[in-house]
């Protein structure tokens, strides 16, 4: 089965809403998948909830037949951990892989865009314009999310 790594950093809550979605779709459309949410370590959270390093999730990533990275914008930036994995995931082969990137932002979206050039980069198949979005994550957001979920797994399946 094709696995789906939906890899993602967050400041508040925002980003991983849309990365639960995005799961949904693509599990829905029979890929396998996993949800990673980025920290300082591999850990589990008091109160529940995971965290993956940044080195994991690059192994992850190795493994994976598509991969979605989601991060907020914040300063014109990603989420810190998110731009310590593109650094380093330019040492992996992932080309000929599928990529998509989401997340939200307020009046200033930069992340995504940063996102798909560094996939672009390193000779993935883009799903533009990735999914882009501002305030808070409503029920139209979250259906966007999960289509998006959906549209991996038709791009993986056009690949076999
Ligand atoms: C300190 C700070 C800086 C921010 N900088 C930006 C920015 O440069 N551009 C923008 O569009 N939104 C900016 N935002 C808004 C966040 O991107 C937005 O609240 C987003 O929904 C947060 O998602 P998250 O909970 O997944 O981190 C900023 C928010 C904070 C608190």
């Amino acid at each position: 089965m094709a696995k789906l790594a939906v890899i993602y950093g967050t400041g508040t809550g925002h980003t991983g809403e849309m990365a639960e979605q995005i799961d949904g779709g693509a599990r829905s459309e029979g890929l396998e998948t996993e949800v990673i949410l980025l920290g300082n370590v591999t850990e589990n959270v008091p109160g529940g909830g995971r965290t993956t390093s940044v080195d994991d999730a690059l192994a992850i990533m190795d493994s994976a037949d598509a991969v979605a990275i989601g991060s907020s914008t914040y300063n014109m930036l990603p989420v810190v951990f998110v731009a310590q994995l593109l650094e380093k995931a330019g040492s992996l082969d992932l080309d000929g892989k599928v990529g998509a990137a989401f997340g939200p932002y307020a009046t200033r979206p930069k992340a995504v865009g940063i996102i798909i050039d560094a996939m672009k980069g390193w000779g993935m198949d883009v799903i533009e314009p990735g999914l882009q979005v501002s305030g808070a994550i409503t029920s139209k957001i979250k259906q966007e999310s999960r289509e998006l979920g959906e549209s991996i797994a038709r791009a993986l399946s056009e690949k076999s």
